[in-house]
């Protein structure tokens, strides 16, 4: 279906048309007096100069043809020349009854869709998921599924840290712990156990407790070095240790994901790259793009108008070892060979922006990637506590992303229980629903590349621009529907009459935005446009809901019509949120 925004903007382009000037200039936008009217249209102050006619005369030459308008009640031409829009209620209505129609409650499918692969999550095995990786899942997640309901081909990759030193030192610390082990006898050719010879919990003691030792003691940490070299080049015991750790790692991460409510296509990680550097190194230097610079081969990537220095681009270190770089590149590379995207997007930390500019000017510059792939980074700013610092535990340490949870959950249950009549059997499942719609929306409704404050307070309160507040939206709504069907009304009978009030035109025209929104988000890549729209559907709701009778409404083609009314909202605000990546419980 048509957005209402186009089929405005068209009827006005027809208007200027006739009076004789360019219909181009017949674009519609949304009122930026609201006190005055709806919609505005600024065309004829364009057109003043291309015609050199006062923008006024023009605007009223407008107007006056708009005066039996099936889509404007009132189209006024005010000083300078602004046109001042207000839109028919049978109008607007018929829009809402379109809407009903549409799955996508008008959102339409891409013409073109494209094969997109977002890089987010990015865990590092081994070791505990904390809240530094909470941003990236979440931004990540809600742009997988907004390019989804869009029509776009979204592959989602958790690309895990799985290749680094990391896995020396877990290697290093089992081997002064059980040395005894066949993991680490040369002389072994037998296989190696199926069973791991450690549990996620001793993975998660291992691994900080090797990394404060290797900080201390040269000799372990040159051990730990060693043993990841060894790793990496394809040591029989290490790797099949190196399986176990991946296998133990990643069943606990996908039990962490999936309380987030968050999913990957693709479970790969830069030990798949490894295999596409020794080519890629090698096309680097007979293609004469990497040098060597001290013994390490570089590619440059500065670029004439830097403001900043962009160092060259690391391909190799001095000893041979590849980077963070060359793993990203070769990533780039296997991606490109299964999967062709037309883009791909890195949902990390905006402290590794310097990181991307060189990946991406680096595969652009040595045609790793073609011109139609587009390589976009997504920087995300960091989550602060009330002190205005990365967020800590109340002790002060790293906040793993499961206490967090819970301490979130505890909180919700805890203003559940207080505000609630339910019974009190399946609060704590509500609180874990609210509590993870209180941990996305906190996060999403901020601009994603700034900081922002972790509040638990403010982010579980069912008031204020809160993801509690749009769940309580929702139940409400749904609570009102299921009273009317035990009261023996039926819902979908009657159709969606014209808006009787100024809170109910307010609530449709907060509606008829959904599509607008939803593509604008995707767009601009910023989950906090579509907070921003369910949060004012939200608000319309409830303005409307407590100035207007509903189900005690005597007139049964106008309760049925409310009926309806209700139930598209739902369908908005559920489909938001699913977007977003939560979901809303039956009752708060
Ligand atoms: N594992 C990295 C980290 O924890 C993030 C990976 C981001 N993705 C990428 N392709 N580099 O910092």
């Amino acid at each position: 279906m048509k957005k209402m925004i186009t089929l405005m903007t068209e009827e006005i382009s027809k208007a200027f048309e006739k009076a004789g000037y360019d219909p181009s200039y017949g674009r519609v936008t949304l009122s930026n007096r609201p006190d005055l009217c709806e919609y505005q249209c600024n065309g004829a102050m364009a057109g003043a100069k291309a015609y050199h006619k006062a923008p006024m005369v023009i605007a009223e030459e407008v107007a006056a043809l708009l005066a039996d308008s099936p889509v404007f009640k009132k189209a006024e031409a005010v000083r300078p020349g602004f046109l001042n829009l207000t839109v028919r209620e049978d109008f607007l209505s018929g829009i809402m009854r379109q809407m009903e129609e549409e799955k996508c409650l008008g959102v339409e499918k891409a013409e073109k869709p494209k094969t997109i692969i977002i890089d987010y999550g990015g865990p590092n095995v081994a070791k505990p998921l904390h809240v530094g990786h909470l941003r990236s899942a979440i931004i990540g997640e809600s742009l997988k599924r907004m390019g989804r309901y869009l029509g776009h081909q979204v592959i989602g990759d958790v690309h895990l840290g799985d290749w680094g030193l990391q896995m020396g030192l877990i290697i290093t610390e089992l081997r002064h712990r059980k040395g005894d082990l066949p993991y680490f006898d040369e002389a072994f050719t037998g296989e190696y156990p199926k069973e791991p010879p450690f549990t996620i919990a001793d993975l998660e003691e291992i691994y900080p407790s090797a990394s404060a030792r290797s900080k201390e003691d040269e000799d372990y940490k040159n051990e730990a070095l060693e043993a990841t070299a060894q790793l990496q080049h394809g040591r029989r015991g290490y790797m099949a240790l190196w399986h176990h750790i991946i296998d133990v790692s990643v069943s606990d991460l996908k039990k962490n994901y999936a309380n987030l409510d968050v999913s990957f296509d693709l479970w790969k990680g830069e030990s798949d790259a490894q295999p596409y550097i020794p080519d890629m190194v090698q096309r680097l230097k007979d293609e004469g793009f990497a040098y060597e610079d001290q013994g390490a081969l570089v590619v440059d990537v500065a670029e004439e108008n830097d403001t900043k220095e962009i160092p060259p681009c690391m391909i190799l270190k001095s000893d041979g070892a590849s980077l963070y770089t060359t793993t990203d590149l070769a990533t780039i590379v296997e991606r490109m060979k299964l999967y062709h995207p037309d883009e791909i997007l890195y949902v990390v930390d905006k402290r590794q922006e310097l990181h991307f500019i060189q990946v991406f000017r680096c595969a652009r510059k040595t045609g790793l990637v073609p011109d139609g792939t587009a390589l976009n980074f997504l920087g995300f700013g960091t989550m602060n506590g009330k002190d205005g610092k990365p967020f800590k535990t109340r002790e002060g340490g790293v906040m793993r992303l499961e206490n967090l949870i819970a301490e979130i959950n505890e909180e919700m249950f805890k203003k559940i229980v207080e505000n609630r009549s339910v019974r009190d059997t399946d609060a704590q499942d509500t609180a874990k629903v609210v509590g993870l719609s209180a941990i996305k929306y906190g996060d999403l409704s901020n601009q994603a590349t700034k900081d922002y404050i972790f509040d638990i307070d403010r982010f579980t309160s069912f008031e204020g621009n809160t993801g509690p507040y749009i769940l309580y939206t929702i139940v409400r709504i749904k609570s009102i529907l299921s009273r009317y069907t035990e009261e023996g009304g039926h819902i979908g009978e009657g159709a969606i009459l014209p808006p009787e009030s100024e809170s109910e035109k307010a609530l449709m025209l907060a509606l008829q935005a959904f599509a607008q929104n939803m593509e604008a988000a995707f767009e601009e890549k910023a989950p906090h446009r579509l907070c921003a729209y369910i949060y004012e559907v939200s608000n319309a709701f409830n303005s409307f809901y407590h100035e207007t009778k509903i189900l005690s409404q005597d007139e049964p083609s106008r309760r049925q019509s409310l009926i309806r009314l209700l139930v598209l909202t739902e369908r908005v605000l559920t489909e938001a949120i699913s977007v977003l990546g939560f979901s809303a419980p039956d009752h708060m």
